[in-house]
């Protein structure tokens, strides 16, 4: 773990030296799935002075994302960090807008959650709208955990909006979907297919 940390380290570098990777962008919000409120919940924070800029994450576990933070004197060397969730909240993988790969850590009251029943068979979420008010933009994420904490492939993963499947993603853990100009009142759920006879959890949940 450590020497693939290390490792990973030094192919970002050497990749964002190569590319060079934009600085800091506003960290997007999670959608409370309940009656009225937009919760906010705890951004992965760059904590190291030297890098404190936030590029990208993703969930190494349930409960921890892996942070890419730049330098402040040469915003193409990166620095990998990793964060404990709070003891309220688990992580969800899901790539934004600007196609930046992200690792939120989202408060439980933000989250879905079920399990498969068995290897073949589709299990979904509830199917509730958001409370966002018209025309706002939302990216769906939805990750599959193993019993470990760690993301599992699965053999399929699907979302739906009013009953329309908004695309299916095969042998994946994580899943985004964007709606643009969300009207605030279409019923979303999350939906997979294990694959595995292996008890997985799924979570997922909507930013804006
Ligand atoms: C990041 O920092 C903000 C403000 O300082 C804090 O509210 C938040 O809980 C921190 N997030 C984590 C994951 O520590
Ligand atoms: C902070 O980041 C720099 C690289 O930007 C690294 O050399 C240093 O060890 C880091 N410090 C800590 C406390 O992790
Ligand atoms: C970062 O990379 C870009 C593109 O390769 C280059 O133009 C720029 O000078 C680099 N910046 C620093 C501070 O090295
Ligand atoms: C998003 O990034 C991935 C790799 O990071 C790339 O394969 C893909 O083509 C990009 N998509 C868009 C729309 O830029
Ligand atoms: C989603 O899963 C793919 C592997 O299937 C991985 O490469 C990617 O980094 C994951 N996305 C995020 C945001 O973690
Ligand atoms: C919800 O649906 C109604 C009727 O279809 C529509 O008038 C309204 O704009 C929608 N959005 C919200 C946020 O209520």
């Amino acid at each position: 773990m450590f020497i693939r940390s290390v490792y990973t380290f030094i192919l970002v570098a050497i990749i964002s030296v190569v590319i060079g990777i934009p600085l800091e962008r506003s960290p997007d919000l999670a959608i409370n799935s309940g009656i009225s409120l937009i919760k906010r919940d705890s951004y992965p924070n760059c904590t190291n002075q030297s890098s404190p800029f936030y590029q990208s994450s993703y969930c190494a576990t349930s409960t921890i994302v892996t942070i890419t933070c730049a330098s402040a004197g040469n915003s193409n060397l990166s620095f990998i960090l990793r964060q404990d969730c709070l003891p309220n909240e688990n992580c969800i993988d899901y790539v934004d807008q600007q196609n930046v790969s992200r690792g939120m850590c989202a408060d439980f009251k933000n989250i879905r959650k079920w399990n498969n029943k068995d290897s073949g068979s589709r299990t979904c979420s509830e199917n509730e709208a958001y409370d966002t008010g018209d025309g706002k933009d939302l990216i769906l994420g939805l990750t599959t955990y193993a019993t470990t904490n760690n993301p599992i492939r699965v053999q399929m993963l699907e979302a739906f909006m009013s009953g329309n499947s908004l695309g299916r993603l095969f042998n994946q853990y994580n899943y985004t979907k964007i709606i643009k100009n969300y009207d605030g009142n279409s019923t979303i759920k999350y939906c997979f297919t294990a694959g595995t006879t292996k008890k997985i959890t799924a979570l997922a949940a909507a930013f804006g």
